[in-house]
């Protein structure tokens, strides 16, 4: 491990669907994405919800038994990360825009889903939130009041605010390394955190990506590559020789 100043150095890695990729799940823009079957509108916005609760909890619903299957794990690309959590001596925070829970499992304990889980649903009319891993039914009672129907992911939508944005923009602003795996940089507030971290620190900031983001010119470095292959080999370089520069 390489230590190189008596303050430690925090580490912040933006993670979008591209490093989940290899472990089976979809990405949304890709070619093969989830936005080239369901409209975004339909199944990812409030009016969408509004429109047909039905519809969209079904897409939920299978999403959310996808993340049971058998053959849905951890890939390399999260095992080092949990490894680099665990080694690195200043805090690593990972900032997830994924809804599964492939972090957790990974080992990640560090970690905020701005664009909240799979596993989590609410309710709108008590607000209470619970751990989820079954169907929910525009019938479904709520656990805590038992209204039925207002229950919905824990998931943010287009339109509704992001989760913990004064804990990640503090983190930003505070960090030696910001780091960006697999996101296309299409959705703000998250598109804009490399410039945010440039405007207020000297922090190295990388892009690892399978091809170059919407914002790829905003990073220092940039390295493309599958997820599996190019995040253990850029943990293992900081872990052994420190942060660039
Ligand atoms: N390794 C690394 N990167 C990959 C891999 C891989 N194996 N496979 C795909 N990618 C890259 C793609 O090239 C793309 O740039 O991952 C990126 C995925 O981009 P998107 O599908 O746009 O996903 P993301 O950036 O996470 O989307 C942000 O949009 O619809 C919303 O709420 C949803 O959180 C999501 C947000």
């Amino acid at each position: 491990m390489h230590q190189t100043n008596a303050s430690p150095q925090n580490i912040v890695i933006l993670t979008g669907a591209g490093i989940s990729k290899e472990s089976g799940l979809d990405t949304f823009r890709d070619a093969d994405g989830i936005w080239s079957k369901v409209r975004l509108e339909d199944v990812a916005t409030p009016e969408g919800f509004q429109r047909n609760p039905a519809l969209v909890q079904d897409f939920y619903n299978d999403r959310r038994a996808q993340l049971d299957h058998a053959d849905i794990t951890p890939n390399p690309a999260h095992q080092a990360l949990a490894h680099l959590e665990r080694e690195w001596p200043g805090e690593v925070l990972i900032v997830t825009q994924n809804i599964d829970d492939l972090h957790e499992r990974a080992g990640n304990r560090n970690l905020l889903h701005m664009h909240g889980e799979l596993l989590k649903a609410r309710c709108d009319s008590c607000s209470n939130l619970f751990q989820w891993a079954v169907e929910l039914t525009v019938e479904t009672p709520c656990p805590s009041c038992s209204q039925p129907g207002g229950m919905r992911p824990h998931v943010v939508w287009f339109g509704e605010m992001p989760l913990e944005m004064d804990r990640i923009y503090r983190m930003l602003e505070e960090c030696s390394l910001f780091m960006s795996i697999g996101t296309s940089g299409n959705v703000y507030p998250a598109a804009g955190f490399v410039s945010h971290v440039r405007q207020m620190t000297t922090a190295h900031t990388v892009e690892l990506n399978l091809e170059p983001s919407t914002g790829s010119t905003l990073f220092a470095q940039t390295i493309y590559g599958q997820a599996s292959e190019v995040v253990p080999a850029y943990v293992e370089k900081i872990l052994s020789e420190g942060l660039p520069g």
